[in-house]
């Protein structure tokens, strides 16, 4: 495959996420303000699948090269099943602007959990060419809501999440660190490995 790909985000952290895990293969990675792209479709579908191809295919419709995005989200057990999920970024964005006044107000709304689980979701979709079968690439990073908040790593509920399958609180550690467990970072690695064979 071609070594260019555009990345169909203006997430600056997402951006340089991939292009830490993916500089090391060769890949050249645009992103779409590179490209001076703003369009941003509607993200109106249920699944981080729906919403990751509803991205790739608005961009890649507008450039040449192969094209990822991807959805995530953040689930927190003591919110609902699966809340706030593909609506993370509007659950955020209804509360404040500001991610530090929203984690204290989801660390509130967790002051009488017993159960302070969640998990990070990410579901990649490259689409190589306009008409190609979209493939998907997914991981999940498990942890929990903090009692408190931790650092200023990472961006959006970073420094509220703690995971605990690397024990790491995502709002101190390094982006290297973060980068080898993170929902994100997983579903990369099985972007690379198609990308590698
Ligand atoms: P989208 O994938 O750009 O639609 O945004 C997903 C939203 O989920 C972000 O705006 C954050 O609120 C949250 N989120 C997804 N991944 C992460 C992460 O790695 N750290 C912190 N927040 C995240």
């Amino acid at each position: 495959m071609n070594k260019q790909i555009v990345l169909a985000t203006h997430n600056k952290h997402k951006l340089r996420e991939y292009r830490e895990i993916l500089a090391p293969l060769g890949y050249v990675i645009y992103s779409a303000s590179d490209l001076n792209i703003d369009e941003e479709p509607e993200e109106v579908g249920t699944t981080y699948r729906e919403n990751a191809y509803i991205k790739a295919k608005a961009l890649r419709k507008m450039v040449k090269w192969p094209v990822i995005a991807d959805d995530s989200g953040i689930e927190i057990k003591a919110l609902g099943e699966h809340f706030p999920g593909v609506h993370s970024s509007r659950y955020a964005k209804s509360i404040s602007d500001e991610y530090a006044v929203v984690g204290r107000h989801v660390i509130g709304l967790l002051k009488d959990a017993e159960d302070r689980s969640a998990e990070y979701h990410c579901c990649i979709c490259l689409l190589e060419e306009e008409d190609s079968k979209p493939l998907y690439f997914e991981g999940i990073c498990k942890g929990h809501i903090l009692e408190e908040r931790k650092g200023e790593s990472g961006f959006g509920f970073d420094p509220i999440f703690h995971c605990d399958e690397a024990n790491l609180d995502f709002g101190l550690c390094t982006e290297e660190e973060k980068n080898k467990v993170s929902h994100r970072a997983k579903a990369l690695q099985r972007l690379m490995l198609y990308l590698t064979i």
